[in-house]
């Protein structure tokens, strides 16, 4: 008898699958890396601001050491921006490490873990990593039902994932009614509000989660600083918790999960407001751009508070996929979201004006082709 290594809930694990690289892209379809468009991972198109490469720079010279432990300035810039004590944060080596550091610290085995159909991977892949059980609660026009996830909480329940925005449907939740939310949930069960998207929001849909934070000791606010910072290949991320949560958290993360380049980049990016806002502009632009397109060609999608906008390409099951594949050979790499249960849906990250219309124009060759 063949031995199986690890636990049955590991070995049922389906890999997390990442936007395919550009230079895959260009191996497998013979194109040159150059002409090839990326909008598949929620990335920044303008890159990474110049204020984080030049602290990057200057901190090159202390990687002989390890870095800060403790994050010191960062956490004090954080402190800072955010109005809340140093001791009420945590960084993590992307937030992705945040949402699974909270699954652990806060979800025994055999307990279970709440969040949404159609909801970010990860809170799947976190619950299954510690076999806890999952209670998927079916969406609501490709959102958050949470008066149904409120219900769905039962006595082992200790944590409720909730994406505003969420990725990859791009629904949002208004303040007032998140608010409502976090008044209903039990003070046994923890809250990790994912803000990975929140910098992109429009002045008229922003809300004080912070002060949330202020007011509910169950809550976890997450951000990064991967998407509208543009540091997503430095990998920081970041918690904003009262003491009790966050000190769980500190017994679980790994000392030193953002590296000194990281630290350095992180505290420039925070205090470029201007790269942050021009980031949002070219967001709102593209947005425009993207859904004005998809209006022409009769494309249903959903409307997105992200950077990314998720658009149906078909009525059959293979539509996706096929969609995706003859926008690849053009060179136009997006997001398939079958893994999703989205098979007739794509997600397209909104990218520079120029990627936007390429895109537009490989969408309209492939669709007419059909
Ligand atoms: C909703 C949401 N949360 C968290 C993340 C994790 O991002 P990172 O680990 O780069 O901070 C993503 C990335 O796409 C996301 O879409």
């Amino acid at each position: 008898m063949t031995a199986s290594f690890g636990p049955s809930y590991v070995r049922a694990i389906a890999p997390y699958v990442a936007g395919k690289p550009i230079s895959e892209v260009a191996r497998e379809f013979g194109l040159d890396e150059a002409s090839i468009v990326k909008l598949a991972s929620n990335e920044n198109p303008l890159g990474m601001p110049e204020s984080a490469q030049h602290a990057m720079a200057q901190a090159a010279s202390e990687l002989g050491r390890y870095p800060d432990a403790n994050a010191f300035e960062l956490k004090s810039a954080l402190s800072e921006r955010y109005g809340v004590p140093a001791e009420w944060i945590t960084l993590g080596n992307g937030s992705n490490d945040i949402l699974e550091i909270a699954a652990h610290a806060f979800v025994e085995k055999g307990q279970s873990i709440i969040y949404a159909q159609y909801s970010f991977a990860v809170y799947a892949l976190a619950t299954q990593g510690l076999g806890a059980r999952a209670i998927v609660v079916p969406a609501v026009r490709y959102g958050h039902d949470l008066d149904a996830m409120l219900a769905a909480i039962t006595d082992d329940t200790r944590l409720i994932f909730v994406a505003n925005p969420n990725n990859p449907t791009g629904t949002f939740i208004e303040g007032p009614k998140l608010e409502a939310f976090l008044d209903k949930v039990p003070r046994s069960v923890a809250v990790v509000l994912d803000e990975a998207y929140t910098e992109y929001l429009p002045q008229e849909k922003r809300y004080d989660s912070i002060a949330w934070v202020r007011r509910y000791p169950n809550l976890l606010v997450s951000r990064t600083f991967s998407k509208a910072f543009g540091l997503a290949g430095l990998r920081v991320g970041f918690a904003i918790a009262q003491p009790e949560l966050t000190d769980l958290l500190n017994r679980l993360r790994q000392p030193f999960n953002v590296n000194t380049l990281a630290q350095a980049a992180a505290i420039a990016a925070l205090n470029d407001t201007a790269f942050l806002e021009k980031s949002a502009a070219l967001n709102a632009q593209g947005y425009r751009r993207l859904t004005e397109a998809f209006d022409k060609l009769c494309l249903e999608y959903v409307p997105s508070d992200g950077n990314f906008v998720l658009v149906r390409v078909g009525n059959d099951d293979s539509a996706g996929n096929r969609v995706n594949l003859a926008l690849l050979k053009q060179g136009v790499i997006v997001r398939p979201v079958g893994n999703y249960g989205l098979p007739q849906w794509l997600r397209i990250t909104i990218g520079l004006p120029e990627e936007n219309e390429a895109f537009i124009a490989a969408l309209e060759k492939t669709l007419a082709a059909a």
